[in-house]
Protein backbone atom coordinates (compact mmCIF):
# COMPACT_ATOMS: atom_id res chain seq x y z
CA UNK A 1 0.00 0.00 0.00
CA UNK A 2 1.47 3.57 -1.07
CA UNK A 3 1.88 6.39 1.82
CA UNK A 4 -1.50 8.01 -0.20
CA UNK A 5 -3.25 4.88 -0.11
CA UNK A 6 -2.58 4.42 3.96
CA UNK A 7 -3.49 8.03 4.87
CA UNK A 8 -6.72 7.65 2.59
CA UNK A 9 -7.49 4.24 4.39
CA UNK A 10 -7.23 6.54 7.76
CA UNK A 11 -9.16 9.92 6.44
CA UNK A 12 -11.97 7.24 5.46
CA UNK A 13 -12.53 5.84 9.01
CA UNK A 14 -14.05 8.25 10.70
CA UNK A 15 -14.76 6.84 13.74
CA UNK A 16 -11.11 5.50 14.77
CA UNK A 17 -10.72 4.89 18.31
CA UNK A 18 -14.04 5.69 19.49
CA UNK A 19 -16.61 3.34 21.86
CA UNK A 20 -20.02 3.61 20.97
CA UNK A 21 -23.31 1.75 22.47
CA UNK A 22 -26.32 1.61 20.29
CA UNK A 23 -29.37 0.93 22.10
CA UNK A 24 -31.99 -0.57 19.61
CA UNK A 25 -28.91 -2.03 17.77
CA UNK A 26 -30.46 -5.25 16.93
CA UNK A 27 -32.30 -4.10 14.28
CA UNK A 28 -33.07 -1.56 11.83
CA UNK A 29 -31.87 1.80 12.12
CA UNK A 30 -29.87 0.55 15.12
CA UNK A 31 -28.24 -2.21 13.55
CA UNK A 32 -27.16 -0.39 10.07
CA UNK A 33 -25.21 2.34 12.70
CA UNK A 34 -23.77 -0.27 14.80
CA UNK A 35 -22.59 -1.91 10.94
CA UNK A 36 -21.71 1.65 9.59
CA UNK A 37 -19.87 2.46 12.91
CA UNK A 38 -17.62 -0.49 12.78
CA UNK A 39 -16.89 -0.20 9.08
CA UNK A 40 -15.33 3.27 10.73
CA UNK A 41 -13.08 2.07 13.14
CA UNK A 42 -15.38 2.15 16.06
CA UNK A 43 -15.82 -0.46 19.08
CA UNK A 44 -19.39 -0.89 19.29
CA UNK A 45 -21.79 -2.95 21.73
CA UNK A 46 -25.63 -3.15 20.95
CA UNK A 47 -27.64 -3.31 23.29
CA UNK A 48 -31.15 -4.31 23.17
CA UNK A 49 -33.31 -7.16 23.96
CA UNK A 50 -33.42 -9.18 20.92
CA UNK A 51 -30.84 -11.16 22.20
CA UNK A 52 -30.53 -13.89 19.42
CA UNK A 53 -30.67 -11.57 16.74
CA UNK A 54 -28.51 -8.76 18.44
CA UNK A 55 -25.45 -11.85 19.18
CA UNK A 56 -26.03 -13.26 14.94
CA UNK A 57 -24.55 -9.91 13.95
CA UNK A 58 -21.93 -9.97 16.21
CA UNK A 59 -21.28 -13.75 15.03
CA UNK A 60 -21.24 -12.60 11.40
CA UNK A 61 -18.67 -9.88 12.03
CA UNK A 62 -16.92 -12.20 14.01
CA UNK A 63 -14.46 -9.39 15.99
CA UNK A 64 -15.52 -9.21 19.45
CA UNK A 65 -13.49 -6.37 20.41
CA UNK A 66 -15.26 -4.53 17.05
CA UNK A 67 -18.58 -5.72 18.06
CA UNK A 68 -20.53 -7.28 20.97
CA UNK A 69 -23.73 -7.33 22.58
CA UNK A 70 -25.39 -6.91 25.85
CA UNK A 71 -28.82 -7.47 27.02
CA UNK A 72 -30.55 -4.51 28.32
CA UNK A 73 -33.81 -3.29 28.38
CA UNK A 74 -33.84 0.16 28.41
CA UNK A 75 -37.04 0.83 30.59
CA UNK A 76 -34.91 -0.81 33.29
CA UNK A 77 -32.00 1.94 34.43
CA UNK A 78 -30.08 -1.07 35.71
CA UNK A 79 -30.00 -2.67 32.48
CA UNK A 80 -28.79 0.58 31.15
CA UNK A 81 -26.01 1.14 33.74
CA UNK A 82 -25.08 -2.16 33.90
CA UNK A 83 -24.55 -1.77 29.82
CA UNK A 84 -22.54 1.68 30.32
CA UNK A 85 -20.37 -0.18 32.98
CA UNK A 86 -19.96 -3.29 30.77
CA UNK A 87 -18.56 -0.74 27.77
CA UNK A 88 -16.31 1.21 30.23
CA UNK A 89 -14.96 -2.01 31.73
CA UNK A 90 -14.50 -3.82 27.63
CA UNK A 91 -13.16 -0.39 26.32
CA UNK A 92 -11.74 1.81 29.03
CA UNK A 93 -14.38 5.01 28.18
CA UNK A 94 -17.46 5.64 26.50
CA UNK A 95 -17.14 8.26 23.47
CA UNK A 96 -20.70 8.05 21.31
CA UNK A 97 -24.17 7.13 23.03
CA UNK A 98 -26.45 6.36 20.41
CA UNK A 99 -30.31 6.29 22.40
CA UNK A 100 -32.07 4.76 19.89
CA UNK A 101 -34.36 2.25 21.08
CA UNK A 102 -38.18 2.71 20.46
CA UNK A 103 -41.49 1.42 20.11
CA UNK A 104 -44.33 2.83 17.88
CA UNK A 105 -46.73 0.91 20.61
CA UNK A 106 -50.38 0.08 19.60
CA UNK A 107 -52.28 2.56 17.66
CA UNK A 108 -54.38 4.59 19.99
CA UNK A 109 -55.41 7.40 17.50
CA UNK A 110 -58.58 8.55 18.99
CA UNK A 111 -58.16 10.48 22.17
CA UNK A 112 -60.97 9.00 23.82
CA UNK A 113 -59.74 5.56 22.84
CA UNK A 114 -56.39 6.33 24.70
CA UNK A 115 -54.73 3.02 26.45
CA UNK A 116 -53.44 4.27 29.95
CA UNK A 117 -50.96 1.20 30.40
CA UNK A 118 -49.89 1.47 26.38
CA UNK A 119 -49.33 5.34 26.82
CA UNK A 120 -46.98 4.93 30.04
CA UNK A 121 -45.10 1.65 28.23
CA UNK A 122 -43.99 3.69 25.13
CA UNK A 123 -43.05 6.48 27.63
CA UNK A 124 -41.53 4.15 29.14
CA UNK A 125 -39.16 3.04 26.70
CA UNK A 126 -39.19 5.83 24.75
CA UNK A 127 -38.69 8.23 27.38
CA UNK A 128 -37.52 6.70 30.17
CA UNK A 129 -35.29 4.46 28.39
CA UNK A 130 -33.69 8.04 26.50
CA UNK A 131 -33.47 9.48 30.29
CA UNK A 132 -31.05 6.49 31.69
CA UNK A 133 -29.01 6.80 28.38
CA UNK A 134 -28.70 10.22 29.34
CA UNK A 135 -28.00 10.05 33.19
CA UNK A 136 -25.65 7.30 32.82
CA UNK A 137 -23.59 8.44 29.91
CA UNK A 138 -23.17 11.48 31.21
CA UNK A 139 -22.03 9.95 34.47
CA UNK A 140 -18.94 8.12 32.41
CA UNK A 141 -18.93 10.92 29.42
CA UNK A 142 -18.09 14.25 32.25
CA UNK A 143 -15.51 12.83 33.62
CA UNK A 144 -13.52 12.35 30.26
CA UNK A 145 -14.90 15.91 29.65
CA UNK A 146 -16.04 14.71 25.80
CA UNK A 147 -18.47 12.73 24.29
CA UNK A 148 -21.59 12.97 22.18
CA UNK A 149 -24.99 11.69 23.04
CA UNK A 150 -27.89 11.18 20.39
CA UNK A 151 -30.94 10.38 20.50
CA UNK A 152 -33.31 9.39 17.67
CA UNK A 153 -36.50 10.87 18.10
CA UNK A 154 -38.89 10.98 14.53
CA UNK A 155 -40.65 13.77 12.05
CA UNK A 156 -43.64 13.10 14.37
CA UNK A 157 -41.86 15.64 16.19
CA UNK A 158 -41.66 18.08 14.24
CA UNK A 159 -44.85 17.78 12.04
CA UNK A 160 -48.57 18.11 13.20
CA UNK A 161 -50.55 15.65 14.68
CA UNK A 162 -52.13 12.35 13.19
CA UNK A 163 -50.17 10.12 14.72
CA UNK A 164 -50.50 8.26 17.73
CA UNK A 165 -50.78 10.03 21.02
CA UNK A 166 -48.37 8.04 22.79
CA UNK A 167 -45.48 7.67 19.89
CA UNK A 168 -45.88 11.57 19.13
CA UNK A 169 -45.58 13.11 22.67
CA UNK A 170 -43.06 10.85 23.93
CA UNK A 171 -40.89 11.82 20.42
CA UNK A 172 -41.48 15.23 21.17
CA UNK A 173 -40.06 15.18 24.61
CA UNK A 174 -36.59 13.06 23.61
CA UNK A 175 -36.34 16.43 21.20
CA UNK A 176 -36.79 18.41 24.88
CA UNK A 177 -34.66 16.03 26.80
CA UNK A 178 -32.01 16.25 24.03
CA UNK A 179 -31.96 19.87 23.78
CA UNK A 180 -31.76 20.62 27.64
CA UNK A 181 -29.08 17.90 28.20
CA UNK A 182 -26.89 20.07 25.16
CA UNK A 183 -27.13 23.26 27.71
CA UNK A 184 -26.06 21.51 30.81
CA UNK A 185 -23.58 18.86 29.18
CA UNK A 186 -21.95 21.87 27.31
CA UNK A 187 -19.94 22.97 30.32
CA UNK A 188 -18.21 19.63 30.16
CA UNK A 189 -17.69 19.70 26.63
CA UNK A 190 -20.09 16.78 25.96
CA UNK A 191 -22.60 17.45 23.01
CA UNK A 192 -26.04 16.22 22.88
CA UNK A 193 -28.20 16.24 19.46
CA UNK A 194 -31.06 13.81 18.08
CA UNK A 195 -31.61 12.89 14.65
CA UNK A 196 -35.32 12.82 13.23
CA UNK A 197 -35.87 10.34 10.49
CA UNK A 198 -38.70 10.23 8.13
CA UNK A 199 -40.43 6.44 7.23
CA UNK A 200 -37.67 3.74 7.05
CA UNK A 201 -38.88 0.50 6.14
CA UNK A 202 -37.86 -1.09 8.97
CA UNK A 203 -39.71 -3.86 11.21
CA UNK A 204 -41.29 -1.19 13.70
CA UNK A 205 -42.56 0.64 10.72
CA UNK A 206 -43.61 -2.23 8.79
CA UNK A 207 -45.66 -3.82 11.75
CA UNK A 208 -47.01 -0.24 12.58
CA UNK A 209 -48.74 0.17 9.37
CA UNK A 210 -49.19 -3.75 9.60
CA UNK A 211 -47.84 -4.23 6.04
CA UNK A 212 -45.12 -7.21 5.17
CA UNK A 213 -43.90 -6.52 2.12
CA UNK A 214 -40.83 -3.65 2.40
CA UNK A 215 -41.50 -2.56 -1.02
CA UNK A 216 -44.85 -2.14 -0.60
CA UNK A 217 -44.20 0.12 2.85
CA UNK A 218 -41.30 1.86 0.75
CA UNK A 219 -43.50 2.67 -1.80
CA UNK A 220 -45.89 4.18 0.76
CA UNK A 221 -43.49 6.33 1.97
CA UNK A 222 -42.04 7.04 -1.29
CA UNK A 223 -45.70 8.13 -2.17
CA UNK A 224 -46.22 10.45 1.16
CA UNK A 225 -42.93 12.25 0.49
CA UNK A 226 -41.55 15.50 -0.04
CA UNK A 227 -38.44 14.99 -2.08
CA UNK A 228 -38.94 12.45 -4.83
CA UNK A 229 -36.98 9.88 -6.55
CA UNK A 230 -34.92 8.68 -3.63
CA UNK A 231 -35.97 5.92 -0.88
CA UNK A 232 -34.97 7.13 2.70
CA UNK A 233 -32.90 3.85 4.35
CA UNK A 234 -31.73 2.79 7.75
CA UNK A 235 -28.34 4.01 6.08
CA UNK A 236 -29.08 7.35 5.35
CA UNK A 237 -30.04 7.89 9.36
CA UNK A 238 -26.79 5.52 10.10
CA UNK A 239 -24.52 8.57 8.42
CA UNK A 240 -26.02 11.38 10.07
CA UNK A 241 -25.76 9.57 13.34
CA UNK A 242 -21.97 8.96 12.30
CA UNK A 243 -21.58 12.76 11.58
CA UNK A 244 -23.23 13.56 15.10
CA UNK A 245 -21.16 10.95 16.96
CA UNK A 246 -17.36 11.93 14.74
CA UNK A 247 -15.64 14.61 15.29
CA UNK A 248 -17.06 16.37 11.65
CA UNK A 249 -19.65 17.58 14.12
CA UNK A 250 -17.56 18.43 17.12
CA UNK A 251 -19.12 22.08 17.65
CA UNK A 252 -22.76 20.79 17.12
CA UNK A 253 -24.87 20.93 20.01
CA UNK A 254 -28.74 20.94 20.86
CA UNK A 255 -29.70 20.29 17.40
CA UNK A 256 -32.86 18.37 15.73
CA UNK A 257 -31.24 17.00 12.47
CA UNK A 258 -34.44 15.95 10.26
CA UNK A 259 -34.05 13.26 7.93
CA UNK A 260 -37.15 14.01 5.66
CA UNK A 261 -36.52 15.28 2.55
CA UNK A 262 -38.36 18.41 3.26
CA UNK A 263 -41.46 16.85 4.41
CA UNK A 264 -42.16 18.62 7.44
CA UNK A 265 -41.81 22.06 5.83
CA UNK A 266 -44.34 21.26 3.69
CA UNK A 267 -48.05 21.53 3.72
CA UNK A 268 -49.86 20.13 1.00
CA UNK A 269 -53.46 21.19 1.78
CA UNK A 270 -53.42 24.64 0.18
CA UNK A 271 -52.37 23.45 -3.11
CA UNK A 272 -55.19 20.30 -2.68
CA UNK A 273 -57.86 22.34 -1.96
CA UNK A 274 -56.97 24.81 -5.14
CA UNK A 275 -56.58 21.79 -7.48
CA UNK A 276 -60.52 20.44 -6.25
CA UNK A 277 -61.60 24.08 -6.55
CA UNK A 278 -60.60 24.41 -10.08
CA UNK A 279 -60.60 20.97 -11.28
N1 LIG B 1 -38.61 3.36 11.02
C1 LIG B 1 -39.11 4.57 11.00
O1 LIG B 1 -39.85 4.95 10.08
C2 LIG B 1 -38.77 5.53 12.10
C3 LIG B 1 -39.06 6.89 11.89
C4 LIG B 1 -38.76 7.79 12.88
C5 LIG B 1 -38.16 7.36 14.05
N2 LIG B 1 -37.89 6.04 14.23
C6 LIG B 1 -37.24 5.63 15.48
O2 LIG B 1 -36.07 4.91 15.17
C7 LIG B 1 -35.71 4.11 16.27
C8 LIG B 1 -35.31 2.74 15.77
O3 LIG B 1 -36.44 2.10 15.24
P1 LIG B 1 -36.39 1.24 13.90
O4 LIG B 1 -37.26 1.91 12.93
O5 LIG B 1 -35.00 0.92 13.56
O6 LIG B 1 -37.22 -0.05 14.37
P2 LIG B 1 -36.75 -1.55 14.67
O7 LIG B 1 -37.96 -2.23 15.17
O8 LIG B 1 -36.05 -2.13 13.49
O9 LIG B 1 -35.67 -1.39 15.83
C9 LIG B 1 -36.02 -1.00 17.13
C10 LIG B 1 -35.10 -1.75 18.08
O10 LIG B 1 -35.36 -1.29 19.41
C11 LIG B 1 -35.36 -2.42 20.25
N3 LIG B 1 -36.12 -2.17 21.47
C12 LIG B 1 -37.46 -2.01 21.60
N4 LIG B 1 -37.77 -1.88 22.89
C13 LIG B 1 -36.61 -1.94 23.59
C14 LIG B 1 -36.28 -1.87 24.96
N5 LIG B 1 -37.22 -1.74 25.90
N6 LIG B 1 -34.97 -1.97 25.32
C15 LIG B 1 -34.01 -2.13 24.38
N7 LIG B 1 -34.26 -2.23 23.07
C16 LIG B 1 -35.54 -2.14 22.68
C17 LIG B 1 -35.99 -3.52 19.41
O11 LIG B 1 -35.71 -4.81 19.94
C18 LIG B 1 -35.37 -3.27 18.06
O12 LIG B 1 -34.16 -3.99 17.91
C19 LIG B 1 -36.90 4.15 17.21
O13 LIG B 1 -36.64 5.03 18.28
C20 LIG B 1 -38.02 4.69 16.36
O14 LIG B 1 -39.01 5.34 17.10
C21 LIG B 1 -38.17 5.12 13.27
Amino acid sequence: MSKNQSSNASIMKRLEGKVALITGGASGIGECTARLFVKHGAKVIIADIQDELGQSICDEIRDANALCYVHCDVKLEADVENAVNFAVAKHGKLDIMFSNAGTGGRIDAAIQETDYDNFRHVFDVNVFGSLACAKHAARVMIPAKKGSIIFTASTAAVTNGDTPYSYLASKHAVVGLAKNLGVEMGKHGIRANCISPFGVATPMLMSGLGMKDKGKVEEFVCEIANLKGVVLEAEDVAEAAMFLGSDESKYISGINLVIDGGYSTTNVAPREALNKLFS
